[in-house]
């Protein structure tokens, strides 16, 4: 695949400083087919080109260009990898767990003490343009309510609005968005009122867009003539661009002091679990991931490793197999530890890792992206053609001078939307299928029977555990039909 058209010198009309900038940049035939380019998508060209961070797209390019030699074709996609021959999964504290060495009881105690002082927020990343689900739209739109048809923001948003109404205290939300997601997601809050979200409380910010170069030139790929190809650049794009948009002045201006992120996809999270919150304040954690149990190699979880005092997360696609799948005497995986990207951090951490926020590492990923060919042509690949760059949230780990493991279980707090419909794992019919099992066994220890297979859902911005079942069901009912609990 080539990025231009022909082998033509550049455009006469084209700004002599940014010619200079593509030449030195090697990427002169981004401009391919100029001459068919009216006057306004010739401005439009140039303002995108302009847009870029120029000495960026050249380590990006040298990067692509790197993976040509034989021995780089074998390495990772992240390439980023550290030395993991003395790594170790750190220990976790557990999740309702009597043996820990925090009492579970005393943890939920500060956690809801602290919700209470309204010193907790929240970041919901959403940003990603949601490739593998296919989903004509911004993912968080998707309707994933078994029963109530709801959809992932309104799930996710009520469980903020149902904490805030039990503590009495609003939890601040910053949402990210991207090019990608921005103006529907906004749109959609604001015909929803914002899911009972007060509109002082939520924050928006745009995630940036870095663009996708060829996996055989590092050329820039156009997705049209006069188009550059971009991608936003992954959920560790967050910092960066939560401090540019003076979101964590908005976090301090509110008396906020810990903040937790999670993810758009995932309608089992539980960013704000009190006893969660209490293990991350009573450890005087500055990062506390929420990990499950990998029991499986295959498992599509990145990992938290330790080594020599610092502790960071590998992403599964960067884990060599032979760590992957190594395991411990007692037959565990050596790294077990999956995250499931809900961290709570301080602010305090945030501010000071923000210096750093631009030299988070780029990880590479290969992925078919439709074109321009050197016809001028739009072509869909199926097979990967060219590499997106992304920032992870988590390679802001090992700047932590305290990180807290807690582990959660899968049927309580992880069931992500992630693949269309007849993949193996994590399309819409697993998620549904999770949050029914999820809200049977939660009725079931408010002592409501469940009648076989009938669907269930619970009101997210009604029920946060058991205990509220009671205001809606009495202990003892039987439920016999499709019903959302609390609505
Ligand atoms: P994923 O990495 O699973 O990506 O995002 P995705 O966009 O949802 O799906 P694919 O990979 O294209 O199929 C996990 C979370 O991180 C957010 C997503 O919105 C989701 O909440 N994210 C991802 C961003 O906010 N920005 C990004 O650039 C990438």
């Amino acid at each position: 695949m080539g990025a231009g058209m022909t082998h033509r010198p550049l455009p006469p009309e084209l700004p002599a400083d940014l010619a200079l900038q593509l030449i030195t940049a090697g990427q002169e035939r981004v401009c391919g087919g100029w001459d068919r380019l009216d006057e306004s998508r010739r401005a439009g060209l140039v303002a995108q080109l302009r847009s870029l961070d120029w000495p960026l797209v050249t380590e990006m390019r040298q990067r692509v260009l790197a993976k040509q030699g034989p021995e780089q074709a074998a390495a990772p996609p992240g390439d980023v990898l550290p030395n993991l021959d003395n790594a170790v999964t750190p220990p976790c504290l557990r999740l309702r767990d009597d043996h820990n060495p925090i009492p579970p009881a005393l943890a939920a105690e500060h956690g809801i003490a602290a919700l209470a002082a309204g010193r907790i927020a929240a970041i919901l990343v959403a940003g990603g343009q949601g490739s593998r689900l296919g989903f004509d739209g911004p993912k968080g739109l998707y309707k994933i309510g078994p029963v109530s048809r709801a959809s992932l923001l309104e799930i996710l948003c009520g469980k903020l609005v149902a904490v805030a109404k039990r503590h009495g205290a609003a939890v601040p939300l910053a949402v990210m968005t991207s090019s990608a997601t921005d103006a529907v997601t906004r749109d959609f809050f604001s015909r929803h009122e914002r899911f009972g979200l007060p509109k002082d409380r939520v924050l928006f910010f745009t995630q940036r867009d870095l663009p996708v170069l060829c996996d055989t030139t590092g050329e820039i790929v156009r997705a049209d003539l006069g188009q550059l190809a971009m991608s936003p650049d992954g959920h560790g794009g967050m910092l960066g661009s939560l401090v540019a948009a003076g979101g964590l002045e908005w976090f301090a201006r509110q008396g906020v002091d810990h903040v937790i992120s999670f993810q758009v996809d995932n309608p089992l999270a539980m960013p704000l679990d009190s006893e969660f919150l209490g293990y991350h304040l009573l450890t005087g954690s500055e990062f506390t991931p929420q990990v499950v149990h990998k029991a499986d190699p295959k498992e599509r979880v990145g990992v938290v490793v330790a080594d020599g005092g610092v502790t960071r997360i590998v992403e599964y696609s960067d884990l060599p197999a032979q760590l992957a799948t190594a395991r411990l005497p007692d037959g565990r995986l050596k790294f077990h530890a999956g995250s499931i990207a809900i961290h709570a951090f301080t602010r305090d951490f945030l501010e000071r890792a923000s210096a750093n926020a631009d030299a988070l590492p780029l990880h590479m990923a290969h992925k078919a992206v439709p074109f321009i060919d050197g016809a001028g042509a739009r072509v869909v690949p199926d097979a990967p053609n060219a590499y997106k760059f992304e920032r992870f949230i988590f390679d802001l780990m090992p700047l932590a001078r305290t990180v807290t493991l807690v582990e959660v279980d899968p049927v309580e707090g992880f069931a992500p939307l992630k693949n269309a419909s007849g993949a193996a794992a994590d399309t819409a019919e697993h998620v549904m299928a999770a949050m029914v099992a999820h809200a049977s066994r939660l009725l079931g220890r408010a002592g409501v029977t469940v009648t076989g297979g009938v669907p269930v859902e619970l009101a997210a911005n009604r029920i946060v555990n058991a205990d509220d079942v009671a205001e809606y069901l009495p202990p003892g009912s039987t439920i016999k039909e499709p019903r959302v609990i609390g609505s």
